[in-house]
């Protein structure tokens, strides 16, 4: 434990219990340490984990702390460095996604797999190594991260359409990269929101056949706008029917309780679904779908911090970013209930030069 000399105070907008909004406050951070990186937070993406969080609705798998700040796509500028601190200095830009630390020693850590280390501290709602508590996430002004879980932003990205890369992003490059999914390739992707629109993104960059799922007809226009190459209206049935036994490969990042049979009937021989979405009620699952054609279904979560920055990397070459709309942080709780209509485009990306105003 690297017990910090002293803290400073930060703004910061937090929910007290699982039924109250959010509200503006403040909090405090440790003052960097040798190792430590500190942000002036520019931009932060809205994920749906932040809701899921807020409202303690994974109690089961990861009870809320409150007060909790959430905010897992942070992208700043570098205000000050520890002595140690080689990567950056003042001035430069920088980004932390879902990680701000884990033990570095386990066999995941050595493998470049944080985000499965039994010792990992998530960026919000993680036990505080240094201050004890919980972490707090990136709706506020300031943040203070290890260098090791600081990632680069390539210069010619948008920073407000490049925060939602560090969740919505990594959380669906990776899997994409681990099942193959390359030219020749078709790829499915249901639910058209902040993960799905980018995991669209990168099918199509990727060289894959894409089609999306969605159960909203007034997104069809942009899913092909996002690099679609069909899109099939989920709720119909014989639009569904056409792509029976098809898929190689298919993404689901639906957030909330849904039938998916319906999709694992549309894999071929040895097809895999691969689930990112994470509803809070358990999924039923049919044995035929999966014995019948020895498909698979598996999941994945978010990215270890080398496979994040090669995901960043390839959004630099290939000019990707998360198409959002721009919130001022006074507008988050109207965007979480607008996440849960299905009506985002298809981030909200804070601009945290809003919270100044508090
Ligand atoms: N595995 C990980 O590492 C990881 C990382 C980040 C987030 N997540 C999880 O991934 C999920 C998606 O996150 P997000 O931020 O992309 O959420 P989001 O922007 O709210 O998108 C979810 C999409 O799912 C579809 N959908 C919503 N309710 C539905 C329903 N009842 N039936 C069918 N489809 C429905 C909608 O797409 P259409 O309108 O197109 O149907 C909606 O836009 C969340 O559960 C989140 O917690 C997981
Ligand atoms: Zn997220
Ligand atoms: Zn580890």
């Amino acid at each position: 434990m690297n017990k910090p000399n002293s803290t400073y105070k930060v703004k910061a907008y937090s929910a007290g219990s699982a039924t109250s909004p959010l509200a503006s406050g403040t909090i405090a951070r440790r003052d960097p340490t040798e190792q430590d990186v500190q942000i002036e937070i520019l931009f932060c993406g809205v994920c749906h984990s932040d809701l899921h969080s807020a409202r303690n609705e994974w109690s089961e798998f990861m009870p809320t702390v409150y007060p909790i700040v959430p905010g897992h796509e942070i992208v700043g500028r570098v205000t000050k460095v520890g002595s140690g601190v080689s990567k950056f200095k003042a001035g430069d830009l920088a980004a932390v996604g879902c990680l701000v630390d884990s033990d570095g020693t386990c066999l995941e850590c050595r493998a470049g797999y944080e985000q499965f280390c039994p010792n990992l501290t998530l960026t919000f709602n993680s036990p505080d190594k240094h201050l004890g508590g919980v972490t707090y996430g990136g709706y506020s002004d300031s943040i203070v991260v290890d260098q090791r879980f600081v990632l680069r932003i390539p210069s010619n990205l948008n920073l407000a359409g490049a925060a939602p890369l560090l969740c919505a992003g990594i959380t669906t490059y990776s899997p994409m990269r681990h099942w193959g999914v390359t030219k020749g390739k078709k790829v499915g992707v249901v639910g058209l929101g902040g993960l799905g629109h980018m995991a669209v993104k990168f099918a199509h960059a990727l060289g894959a056949h894409a089609v999306v799922f969605t159960t909203s007809p007034s997104k069809k226009d942009d899913a092909f706008r996002l690099g679609a190459d069909e899109v099939v209206i989920s709720r119909n049935a014989d639009e569904m029917q056409k792509h029976a036994e098809s898929f190689d490969f298919i993404l689901d990042a639906v957030s909330a309780d849904h039938d998916i049979n319906a999709y694992i009937n549309l894999l071929r021989r040895d097809g895999n679904l691969t689930l990112v979405g994470a509803p809070a009620k358990p999924l039923a699952v049919s044995a035929f779908g999966l014995i019948m054609r020895r498909r698979s279904l598996s999941g994945s979560n978010i990215g270890g911090i080398a496979e994040t920055q090669e995901m960043l990397d390839f959004c630099g070459k290939h000019n990707i970013t998360a198409d959002v709309e721009v919130i001022p942080i006074q507008k988050v709780n109207e965007a979480y209930e607008r996440l849960l209509k299905s009506d985002v485009k298809y981030r909200f990306s804070i601009d945290m030069a809003s919270l100044k105003s508090e």
